[in-house]
C-alpha cells in the first residue's frame, strides 16, 4: 500500500466501521503466500472476508483494481468450481488468468519446483496450485518471490473454507458460537473448516469415522486458536450425534481425488456417516446443508438433503468467486488502485 494513504480515502465502499481493519490486513497479507488457513490470523481471515462481502455487493468498484496483473493456476487435479471461478474472479478484476493442465504431468517431474518457481516469478504476479502433495506447495511458496495460493492439496482446502464461512456469514449474520457440524472424512476440506471456524468463534463438531479423523496437528492448532475465540472444537465418532442442534450440517466426498484405490473399503465405513433427512432431523429446524462439491449423489448424501430446502451448497459455490477476489485484492495491494480505476 502507497505510504501516507488510507485505504478508506481510496475505497469509500469497503465499510471500515467495526473491529476488522481491512488496510491493516492489506499491509500484512501483501506478498503473502496462503498455504494453510493456519498462514492466517484470525484478523486476516475476517477481512477477507469482510471485503469478501463488500466485492460480492460492488463488484463493479474493483473491476480494475488488478489491472494487468497475472495469475497462472497450475492444476494436478480436475477441477470445475476452483478453476472458473478463480479465472473468472480475476478477470472481473481487470486481470488476466493463465490456465496451465499439469494433470498428466505433475509438478516437480519435468524439472525441479525450485526451478519451476525461479521461472514463473518473471511472468506472473501469483501463483495457484491444486496438488496432489501439500509439500508442492510449500516448496513453491519457499522459492517463487510471488504469492502461492493453496488451490486444494491433500492436506487442505483453505479458499474453500473462506468461501464456505462468507456464505455462512450471509446466512446467519455472525457465525460466532455458531454450532458447525462436518460429518465424514477428517480430509483436506475438513481441516481448513476446522481451522476457519476457530479463527471467527464458532463451535465446530466432527464426526469421523474410527481411522478418519482429522490430523492431530491440525486439531491441536484448531483448539488453540478456538481457546483465544472463545469456541470449542470436538471429535465424536458418533454422526447422528454430531448433527444434534447444529445450525450447519456440512460433508464431503468419502473418497478424495488420490484415494479412488480405497473406494470399495471404504464405502461400508461411511455408511453411516450419509448425511440424509434423519440425520438432518438431529440438527436445528433452522439448519442448513452445506457441500463443497462435487457430491456423489446417494452416497455421502441423498438427493433430497442436496436439493431440499436447507441446501446452500450453490451459493457456496458462487461465494467462491467473491472470497477468492477478496483474496487476491489483499495478497496482490488491489485496493491501491481503486481511486485510479473508478476515476
Ligand atoms: N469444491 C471444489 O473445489 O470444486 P472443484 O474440485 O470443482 O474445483
Ligand atoms: N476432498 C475432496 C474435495 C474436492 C473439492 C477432494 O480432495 O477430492
Amino acid at each position: 500500500m502507497a505510504s501516507g494513504m488510507l485505504v478508506r480515502d481510496l475505497a469509500p465502499e469497503v465499510d471500515m466501521s467495526g473491529d476488522v481493519d481491512i488496510a491493516e490486513a492489506m499491509k500484512r497479507l501483501a506478498g503473502k503466500d496462503v498455504c494453510s488457513i493456519s498462514d492466517l490470523t484470525s484478523g486476516e481471515t475476517r477481512a477477507i472476508l469482510k471485503l469478501g462481502h463488500e466485492v460480492k455487493r460492488n463488484p463493479r468498484a474493483y473491476r480494475h483494481a488488478l489491472d494487468a496483473k497475472q495469475m497462472v493456476l497450475m492444476f494436478e487435479k480436475a477441477s470445475l468450481r476452483t478453476r472458473l471461478s478463480f479465472e473468472a474472479g480475476m478477470n472481473t478484476l481487470g486481470g488476466n488468468a493463465v490456465f496451465f493442465d499439469q494433470t498428466n504431468s505433475p509438478l516437480g517431474e519435468r524439472e525441479s519446483i525450485a526451478d519451476v518457481a525461479r521461472n514463473v516469478e518473471r511472468w506472473v504476479d501469483v501463483i495457484v496450485l491444486r496438488t496432489y502433495a501439500h509439500d508442492t506447495i510449500t516448496e513453491m511458496a519457499a522459492h517463487a518471490r510471488v504469492p502461492v495460493v493453496n488451490a486444494l492439496s491433500d492436506f487442505e482446502h483453505p479458499c474453500q473454507a473462506l468461501a464456505d464461512f462468507l456464505t455462512l456469514e450471509e446466512h446467519f449474520g455472525s457465525v460466532q458460537k455458531l454450532n458447525f457440524t462436518y460429518v465424514g472424512d477428517g480430509n483436506n476440506v475438513c481441516h481448513s473448516l476446522m481451522l476457519v471456524g476457530a479463527q471467527l468463534g464458532a463451535n465446530v463438531t466432527v464426526a469421523t469415522p474410527r481411522g478418519y479423523s482429522p490430523d492431530i496437528e491440525i486439531v491441536t492448532r484448531a483448539r488453540e486458536i478456538a481457546a483465544e475465540n472463545g469456541c470449542e472444537i470436538r471429535l465424536t465418532q458418533d454422526p447422528l450425534a454430531g448433527a444434534e442442534d447444529a445450525d450447519a450440517v456440512y460433508t464431503d466426498v468419502c473418497v478424495s481425488m488420490g484415494f479412488e484405490h480405497e473406494s470399495t473399503k471404504r464405502a461400508p465405513i461411511f455408511r453411516p456417516f450419509q448425511v440424509n433427512e434423519a440425520m438432518m432431523a438431529r440438527a436445528k429446524s433452522s439448519a442448513v446443508f452445506m457441500h463443497c462439491l462435487p457430491a456423489r449423489r446417494g452416497a455421502e448424501v441423498t438427493d433430497a438433503v442436496l436439493d431440499g430446502p436447507q441446501s446452500i451448497v450453490f451459493d457456496q459455490a458462487e461465494n467462491r468467486m467473491h472470497a477468492q477476489k477478496a483474496l487476491l485484492l489483499l495478497l496482490l495491494g488491489g485496493l491501491d488502485n481503486l481511486s485510479g480505476a473508478r476515476s
